[in-house]
């Protein structure tokens, strides 16, 4: 039995107001159910030379399991306890593109990014086929993306992925500062804009994006796509064909205005998830996992998970799955539910 030794990233605190080793620790129970067969044991908060650490015990981490580990959203460093030492685990991250892409961007309102990540990582180890994370496989949507956090950690995995915001200047500011990212760090890319019609209406406006994290990739046609529609969720099922997604994930509306004089509770997005999940379900494939996360102030998880089962989705409730609740600010208190199109 060997133990290890997780770093969490120093930022972590100040985004999750102290309960990031809760939140790690229900990510690694996730990951422990759905990849690694049951194998840790003893995780817990460990102090070692007065750090915090999430410690635990495994009888043999496998490489895949090492990979899987080395995506964990919160992870810094990690390590194998030996004695009193500590021994660096060399692991090898997905990312594919300097972390910048994801820190950036800053707004009210927006996820931020470590969250972002659980809730990504989390989702896609729910499908039916959960190695397709490492094998870069998963095809991504987040129906409410604002300014795109989903979509840049989706591309910092070298996933394909979409996105649909109502608010078009959200869409305009995300395909703005993605542009500029991408030709201030020379990345090989061809990006476009476009109405969309239908029956000469206008529904919306597409950003599509090609790209490769190299230039060698670009050329032999490895190239990672990406979309994002200005458009109501509701009618998502006219932007993409149905059961074109392996894993949809979004951060719903807290359901504050952000004002002047900080923030007041506006209005509830349980009508708007109850009016889109049907489409959202539809757009999953068979097998395919959607991950919602949501401030519980203005929605009770039994209410959403009423409404995701209305959609013909199975919500994944098991002991993996609780938890996650975490206060963000005054106004939020946020968790999140998967669940799986069967
Ligand atoms: C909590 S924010 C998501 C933030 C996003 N994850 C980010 O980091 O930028 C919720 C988003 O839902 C969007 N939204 C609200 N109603 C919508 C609708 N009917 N269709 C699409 N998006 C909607 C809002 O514009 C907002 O950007």
């Amino acid at each position: 039995m060997a133990e290890y030794a997780i770093l969490l990233l120093p930022s972590l605190n100040r985004v999750y107001s102290g309960t990031a080793v809760t939140l790690t620790r229900r990510e690694l129970a996730v990951l422990d159910a759905t990849v690694l067969g049951g194998k840790l044991t003893d995780v817990a908060e460990t102090e070692i030379a007065g750090v915090p650490y999430v410690t635990f015990g495994a009888a043999e981490l496998t490489d895949t399991d090492l990979a899987y580990l080395a995506n964990l959203s919160s992870r810094y460093a990690m390590f194998e306890r030996v004695g009193d030492l500590l021994r660096p685990v060399t692991t090898a991250p997905l990312d594919l593109f300097p972390s910048d892409l994801l820190t950036i961007l800053k707004y009210p309102g927006k996820t931020n990014e470590q969250f972002t990540k659980l809730l990504l990582n989390v989702t896609a180890l729910s499908t039916d086929r959960p190695g397709d994370l490492l094998a870069r496989k998963l095809r991504v949507l987040d129906p409410m993306c604002g300014r795109g956090t989903t979509l840049n950690q989706a591309l910092m995995y070298g996933l394909p992925v979409a996105g649909v915001d109502i608010d078009g200047k959200d869409i305009d500011q995300y395909a703005a500062f993605l542009k500029t990212w991408l030709r201030g760090n020379r990345i090989k890319h061809l990006a476009r804009s476009a109405p969309i019609r239908r029956n000469r209406a206008v529904l919306g406006r597409r950003f599509d994006v090609e790209l490769a994290p190299t230039k060698e990739a670009y050329k032999a046609g490895e190239l990672i796509t990406l979309t994002a529609i200005a458009g109501d969720t509701v009618h998502i099922g006219q932007f993409f064909r149905h059961r074109t997604f392996d894993v949809l994930v979004a951060d719903a509306p807290y359901g504050v205005a952000h004002g002047s004089h900080g923030r007041t509770v506006s209005r509830s997005p349980v009508e708007l998830i109850a009016a889109a999940a049907p489409s959202w379900a539809d757009l999953l494939r068979p097998g395919g996992a959607l991950g919602l996360s949501f401030n519980t102030h203005v929605a009770r998880r039994s209410d959403l998970a009423e409404i995701l089962t209305g959609a013909g989705l199975t919500v994944l409730d098991g002991p993996a799955y609780q938890g996650f609740e975490h206060r963000v600010d005054q106004a939020i208190v946020r968790d999140l539910l998967v669940a799986r199109r069967d």
